[in-house]
């Protein structure tokens, strides 16, 4: 077992460069799944859900080379022959759902165990579904599979999502790549990393305009070939060493950003009354730690990032006043207030709100990571708290977060990680 040690109030000072970002990598990954050419992936995070979604590339038969020091991947899908996934690998993953799009476009067929990921509520995948029957697909569902078949191969439609999926909108993008004939993706999400799977497979041959509006048409093309791209920076990381600079205190720059991804998180703490500064491709965050409480709501991009709503939540924990966090996109994503509880924050939740009253100090106690946005809402509560916090489900914050100790000793915090 893995736990993490946090002694807290150590100010953060310095520069830390942000990873690529995980959930532009995964569609990326599972599409290389269209060609049968080589691709080379750059500035891949090194993340425990990175490394499932390459063995599961590799049980499929693809060869995948990683080198971890430079966060570069080879993919060889030439030699991949299986058109199945099995549940007790896709389950650990909610990207892996992008596989039931890969393999329908590559072979016509797929059986794919339903996805995982973390847990904040119901997840289906309903317009997934839709969109695929838009596409010609039949699709069906047995003892926790999904099979989706396409005998006659894909033909190009029209897909409204009724809600602005980003699952949803990989999945159809992907799909519809090597349809015939023209789709037009109506209500589709807009978030960075749709835009770079766009440009993934435009540069690999595929013919896709609108991605970063609502509307994305794709038209389908024979075949994929292979190509070099790099990855997008993670925004959600960016925004966590902000929101913990802004936290604990200290100066602390956030270095290979887009500053256009941070524009919500970057209003956000200006209105808390944090001080950022913003450059062409870094951003300064100033705190001495005194902060006011405010309201927010999340919203698909380009609103406030869900993903950044739990370290907003620890912000809040000890801002001043009272702050109300409305959280649009899941049902259930507060449980890490119910951890800060234990360290002294004082909030309540009646369904989807949330109002935190903000405390003059947290005090360390042991908490629990019950997913991945939760333990960095967790870490930057024990960075700002009294005293020593032990934190467990490190693996969950593994998931998203490259090096996160490492990257937070570098600047300050006295922190640890201990495996038992
Ligand atoms: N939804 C449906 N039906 C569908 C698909 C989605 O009702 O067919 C609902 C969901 O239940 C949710 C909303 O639509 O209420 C948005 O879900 P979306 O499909 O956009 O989310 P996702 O694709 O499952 C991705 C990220 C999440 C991130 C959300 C929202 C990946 C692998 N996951 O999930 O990332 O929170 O978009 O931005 O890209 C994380 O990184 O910590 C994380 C959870």
């Amino acid at each position: 077992m893995k736990l993490i040690t946090v002694r807290g109030e150590k100010k953060l000072y310095g520069r830390v460069d942000i990873s690529g970002m995980k959930n532009a990598a995964l569609p990326i990954i599972f599409s290389t799944v269209l060609t049968r050419d080589k691709c080379i992936i750059e500035n891949v995070p090194n993340v425990s859900d990175i490394s499932l979604s390459f063995d599961i590339l590799r049980l499929l038969g693809a060869n995948v080379t990683y080198y971890h020091t430079t966060g570069v991947a080879v993919i060889d899908t030439e030699p991949l022959s299986k058109n199945y996934a099995t549940y007790d690998i896709v389950s650990k993953m909610r990207g892996s759902t992008y596989l039931i799009g890969a393999l329908l476009a590559r072979f016509g067929s797929s059986h794919v165990g339903w996805p995982g990921g973390c847990d904040f509520g119901s997840r289906p995948i309903d317009q997934h579904i839709k969109g695929f029957e838009m596409l010609g697909a039949k699709v069906s569902f047995s003892e926790g599979y999904i099979d989706a078949v396409a005998k006659n191969g894909l033909v190009g439609g029209n897909v409204y999502f009724d809600i602005p999926s980003v699952g949803a909108t990989v999945n159809i993008m992907i799909a519809a790549s090597l349809a015939k004939g023209e789709t037009v993706i109506d209500n589709a999400a807009r978030e960075p990393h749709i835009v770079d799977l766009a440009n993934f497979l435009n540069m690999c041959g595929a013919d896709i305009t609108g991605a970063g509006t609502s509307t994305i048409k794709i038209k389908g093309v024979e075949s994929l070939h292979g190509c070099t791209y790099t990855i997008v920076p993670d925004m959600i990381e960016a925004g966590t060493y902000m929101v913990a600079a802004a936290a604990v205190g200290g100066e602390v720059s956030v270095n290979n950003v887009i500053p256009k991804h941070m524009e919500t998180v970057t209003a956000k703490l200006l209105e808390a009354g944090v001080d950022v500064n913003v450059d062409d491709s870094e951003i300064t965050v100033r705190s001495e730690g005194r902060f006011r409480g405010i309201s927010l709501r999340t919203l698909p991009y380009p609103g406030f990032p869900t993903d950044m709503q739990p370290q907003f939540g620890a912000l809040m924990s000890i801002a001043e006043g009272v702050s109300n966090i409305t959280e649009g996109i899941f049902d259930s994503r507060f449980r890490y207030l119910e951890e800060i509880a234990k360290m002294g924050g004082v909030s309540e939740v009646v369904k989807n709100k949330a109002i935190i009253t903000g405390q003059k100090k947290l005090v360390g106690a042991k908490v629990h990571s019950t997913d991945l946005r939760a333990g960095a809402a967790l870490l930057i509560a024990a960075m700002a708290a009294e005293g020593e916090t032990e934190i467990t489900g490190v693996e969950l914050i593994e998931r998203g977060y490259f090096d996160i100790v490492g990257k937070l000793r570098s600047l300050g915090a006295d922190i640890e990680l201990i495996e038992k």
